[in-house]
């Protein structure tokens, strides 16, 4: 049970996080995103196509709506007209300029989403917007054009040496040479990051805001005043482990999750990457796992792979569909991400394994209490929600009522545990009521 004080806290990051007046960011982001399966092979066709199966495949339904273009979409060469000093958009790629993409995708009651960087140039090398802030602002607003809201993703390379950081810290690598109790939100990357802020700021309508900052400077200590979520590590990949070197498979990702969970909230999301359910190699089970976890965490639903073809591939229409799941990661009661309770695989809470992270974890929505079981094993193992070990809950009473919110069915009625098999790489989703179907304890919150 999360204590007065903790709850008080909880109110005050609510306070401070940077939730729009109509709403924006306040819940995680939901869309689709270019990067993760086109990179640059972009064009205004990909994206207005993406916009249709948006709606055609009932994903706009159920609350997918940014159509997001990535890095790549400007001209390479002539990067900003030579008057006005506005960003060119790639003629060959978008002939007919982003506004008309832009109406396109609200003509569907979508939103339209773009990239930019914090630096002189983006990382595939096309025209940042450090020092050309207020005025990329401006022109990304007024290509909007109605009142739709806009998401800017806003990236971190070329970064020049003026605006390096006094001290480095960068997840997992060894360089963090700042003093004890320096204030991370007063670097230069914060800076960089904060003088967009203040640009959009300006602007006459709500545009998301995606720090894409990779978890430096300590993202998460600063990006809930300066932006709506912030990504906390390098590029996803397809894979269920490994790390190259700027791109993690699924398992070292939510190591890092489970250690930094409860920096977000309403407002103010630890953003663990966009989604690659559908991508690379993935089984399904492994794709399952990444879908349910990512909803728990309550980190952006960005799908990042093709819709053309995704109602020939249902098992992963089925998986981005999962209402139970999406239900969770929007709740409009409960912020905070689920948490661990337990690491399993016999490790102690709180410690790192790249490969075994914490396997138990334990949210609320306004259904009820809700226990995710990762089997992050080569083999499929019984895993055992002991209701005692739960913060929530308590054992034995009149029990209580399991739901599996994979297959929408309810599994009895248990007074001290549940126990299922849990196929290698899965991830089981339950939730947990009263006998009666009521909410089992609806003062508690993770954080
Ligand atoms: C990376 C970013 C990716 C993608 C890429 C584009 O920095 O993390 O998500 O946007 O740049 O070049």
């Amino acid at each position: 049970m999360a204590s007065l004080a903790g709850r008080l806290l909880g109110l005050a990051s609510l306070a401070s996080a940077f939730v729009s007046r109509d709403g924006t960011g306040r819940l995680p982001a939901m869309g689709w995103n270019s990067w993760n399966e086109y990179e640059c092979n972009i064009s205004e066709g990909v994206f207005i196509t993406v916009a249709r199966q948006l709606v055609d495949l009932g994903l706009k339904d159920l609350g997918y709506e940014y159509v997001n273009i990535d890095d790549c979409w400007s001209d390479k060469e002539l990067r900003r007209d030579a008057t006005t000093g506005e960003l060119i958009p790639d003629a060959e790629k978008f002939p007919r300029g982003i506004v008309k993409v832009a109406e396109e995708v609200h003509s569907l009651g979508l939103k339209l989403g773009i990239y930019s960087d914090a630096g002189t140039d983006t990382c595939g090398g096309y025209a940042g917007s450090l020092g050309y802030e207020e005025l990329d602002a401006a022109t990304f607003s007024k290509w909007g054009i109605d009142s739709e809201g806009q998401d800017l993703k806003y990236d971190n390379c070329n970064v020049p040496p003026e605006w390096a950081d006094e001290y480095e810290y960068i997840p997992e690598e060894p360089a963090n040479n700042a003093p004890p109790g320096y204030d991370w939100g007063t670097s230069n990357t914060a800076k960089r990051y904060r003088v967009m802020h203040d640009a959009l700021q300006r602007q006459n309508r709500t545009i998301q805001y995606s720090l894409c900052v990779w978890g430096h400077a300590h993202v998460e200590r600063w990006g809930n005043s300066t932006g709506h979520s912030w990504r906390m590590w390098g590029d996803i990949f397809p894979a269920w482990k490994g790390k190259e070197k700027w791109s993690w498979g699924l398992m070292p990702i939510v190591n890092q999750a489970s250690l930094l969970w409860n920096y977000t909230d309403f407002g103010s999301h630890n953003d663990w990457d966009m989604l690659e359910v559908g991508n690379g190699d993935l089984t399904i089970e492994e794709n399952r796992s990444h879908f349910a976890l990512w909803c728990a965490l309550k980190s952006a639903l960005i799908v990042g792979t093709p819709l053309d073809t995704l109602a020939l591939r249902k098992p992963i229409l089925d998986i981005l569909s999962n209402k139970e799941l999406i239900d969770f990661n929007q709740d409009p009661v409960y912020g905070a991400s689920a948490m661990p309770y337990k690491w399993g695989n016999d490790r102690p809470a709180n410690t790192s394994d790249r490969d075994h992270p914490a396997a138990f974890w334990v949210g609320t929505s306004v259904k009820g209490i809700h226990v995710f079981l990762l089997n992050t094993r080569d083999t499929a193992v019984n895993m055992r929600a002991v209701f005692a070990e739960i913060p929530p809950l308590k054992s034995g009473g009149k029990g209580y009522l399991v739901h599996d919110m994979w297959t929408g069915e309810d599994l009895g009625i248990f007074r001290k545990y549940f126990e299922l098999e849990v196929k290698a790489h899965d991830t089981a989703a339950l939730t947990i009521t009263k006998a009666d179907g009521k909410h089992p304890n609806p003062r508690w919150s993770p954080k």
